[in-house]
């Protein structure tokens, strides 16, 4: 079968306002690329007619500039799911212009299956090379591409012409049936594959092909700094000493990281490490500070979902395909983030907070409770089902005015019941196996600044007696006092 060449206008011409699209990409790593602008463009001639044009937006999580940034400026999102990290939407969505479905990531493939997003009008996804009987060749990431093919009404295959052929050495690509039909995931080690290198798509449903030549616009992450490095140093001390205790094998457990700075920083003060031994990851995303380890041979191997690079990375490692293609895996979302698989490998998991209570619940995603900042993107189905799951932020945020340990969190991602243990520049409390009053005690001590311990020790003194210690009417002062005075303790 051959499919017809288009033009992005040609593609987007059925589309019409109040349709679901979906597009490939796992943050900017292999997200469509052209068809997006040509819908904000369309946008904007809709709303010049006065005319209503927006649609509700699918991705495997955030997404290039391309697809949030540009489709926002142009007002032509009405619904976004499952993940976000845009300046621009993100404040659409704080203004509830913008409806925003923040949700764990391998639940994805399973509600879109099960119709909860309702129909997917078109599929958009990027790719290297479409077969005549539906095979789908991806690029830089898989997410939930595989699913939105074999769902959507209607697909377009975004052929980049500046992806190599090779890309498709990392994909496995695993499919699960729906319940009640499953079976283990046959995955042992990190890097098994169990899958084919392709998506398939009924060829029927392929409207068409459209050229690109757009590089992913992936940006590296500044510089660690001092307050990065510190944390980084607490989470390596405690892992070393899990070592020696004996609850980390001495080959080590998988590890996952989360996204940012401080995560970067955790990457590279393991990789300096001489007592870290060589290690494997599963993980969600692969970004550079993890292949320069792969390099050095101190990652083994990856397992993610997308491939995170910058242009210059993903040259490099083109370039010497021979030497990565058996250490890196690119999966399903709904694999890589596999509650069941992450369980059995006993990763190590590491993620960030912008804050955490006293009693170890963690806010990842909304500032005061109210305003996102990107969403929980895999934190939860990684902190639920690790082995050991560990919470890095500064103590502090917006020069000391804000104190990231709170005595609760108006927000909460991940509860006390699957955080084991917090970091902060400070320190690092280990909460596994400690009641409240003892978690309190201990977060206070080693991870709060000295600036907010006593307010925080006092607010346990004063709280009414429970088996969870809470003063109901003063639980949110420290966020109060920071909207009505700019810091959470005017006083002090
Ligand atoms: N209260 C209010 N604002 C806070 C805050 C707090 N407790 N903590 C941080 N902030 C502000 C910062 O000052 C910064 O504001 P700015 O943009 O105006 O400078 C902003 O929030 C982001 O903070 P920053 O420290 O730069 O964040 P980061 O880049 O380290 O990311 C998360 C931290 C939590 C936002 C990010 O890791 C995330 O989105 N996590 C959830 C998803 C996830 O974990 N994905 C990986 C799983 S595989």
């Amino acid at each position: 079968m051959n499919f017809p060449k288009l033009t992005p206008e040609q593609a987007i011409a059925g589309i019409c306002h109040g349709d679901t699209i979906s597009f490939s990409g796992f943050s900017p790593a292999g997200a469509a690329k052209a068809v997006p602008l040509a819908l904000a463009a369309r946008a904007r001639k809709e709303h010049a007619w006065g005319k209503s044009f927006r649609v509700r937006v699918l991705t495997g999580a955030s997404s290039g500039q391309c697809i949030d940034e540009e489709l926002a400026l142009a007002e032509a999102i009405s619904w976004r799911a499952p993940y976000q990290s845009g300046k621009i939407l993100r404040s659409q969505i704080n203004r509830q212009e913008v409806e925003y479905v923040d949700q764990h990531l391998s639940h994805v493939p399973q509600m879109v299956a099960e119709g909860f997003f309702g129909g997917i009008r078109m599929a958009v996804v990027e790719a290297t090379e479409i077969t005549s009987d539906g095979r789908i060749y991806l690029t830089t990431s898989i997410g939930a591409s595989p699913t939105y093919l074999r769902y959507a009404d209607q697909v377009v295959v975004e052929i980049n012409l500046s992806q190599s052929q090779r890309l498709r050495e990392f994909a496995d690509i695993y499919m699960m049936p729906l319940p009640p039909h499953r079976t283990p995931i046959p995955i042992y080690e990190p890097l098994n594959r169990i899958g084919v290198p392709y998506a398939t798509v009924d060829p029927r449903k392929v409207i068409g092909i459209v050229e690109t030549n757009e590089p992913d616009s992936v940006q590296d992450f500044s510089g660690s700094d001092k307050i990065s490095q510190n944390i980084a140093k607490n989470v390596v001390a405690f892992l070393l000493n899990e070592m020696r205790a004996g609850r980390i094998p001495k080959s080590m457990l998988p590890l996952q990281a989360g996204v940012g700075n401080v995560a970067n920083s955790v990457m590279a003060a393991l990789g300096s490490c001489p007592d870290i031994p060589a290690f494997y990851m599963y993980s969600e995303v692969c970004q550079n500070a993890m292949v320069d380890l792969m390099i050095r041979e101190k990652i083994l191997g990856i397992s993610a979902t997308s491939l995170t690079v910058t242009g210059t990375k993903l040259r490099e490692i083109v370039d010497n395909m021979d030497f990565f293609s058996s250490r890196i895996v690119l999966r399903p979302q709904e694999i890589s983030n596999h509650p069941g698989v992450i369980r059995r490998l006993g990763v190590i998991a590491i993620n960030t907070a912008l804050e955490m209570d006293i009693y170890g619940n963690v806010n990842s995603s909304h500032i005061g409770g109210t305003q996102i900042v990107n969403g929980i993107g895999g934190s939860g189905e990684f902190t639920r089902n690790s082995y050991l799951s560990i919470f890095m932020s500064p103590s502090v945020a917006k020069g000391g005015k804000i104190s990231a340990i709170v005595p609760m969190c108006p927000h909460i991602d991940n509860n006390e019941h699957s955080v084991q243990v917090v970091v902060t520049e400070q320190g690092l409390a280990d909460l596994r196996g400690l009641g409240p009053m003892e978690r309190a005690k201990t977060i206070i001590d080693n991870c709060a600044h000295p600036r907010f311990r006593d307010y925080l020790h006092q607010y346990i003194r004063k709280a009414p007696v429970g088996h969870i210690p809470h003063d109901l009417t003063l639980c949110f002062e420290m966020h109060r006092n920071f909207l009505q005075y700019g810091d959470m303790l005017p006083q002090g």
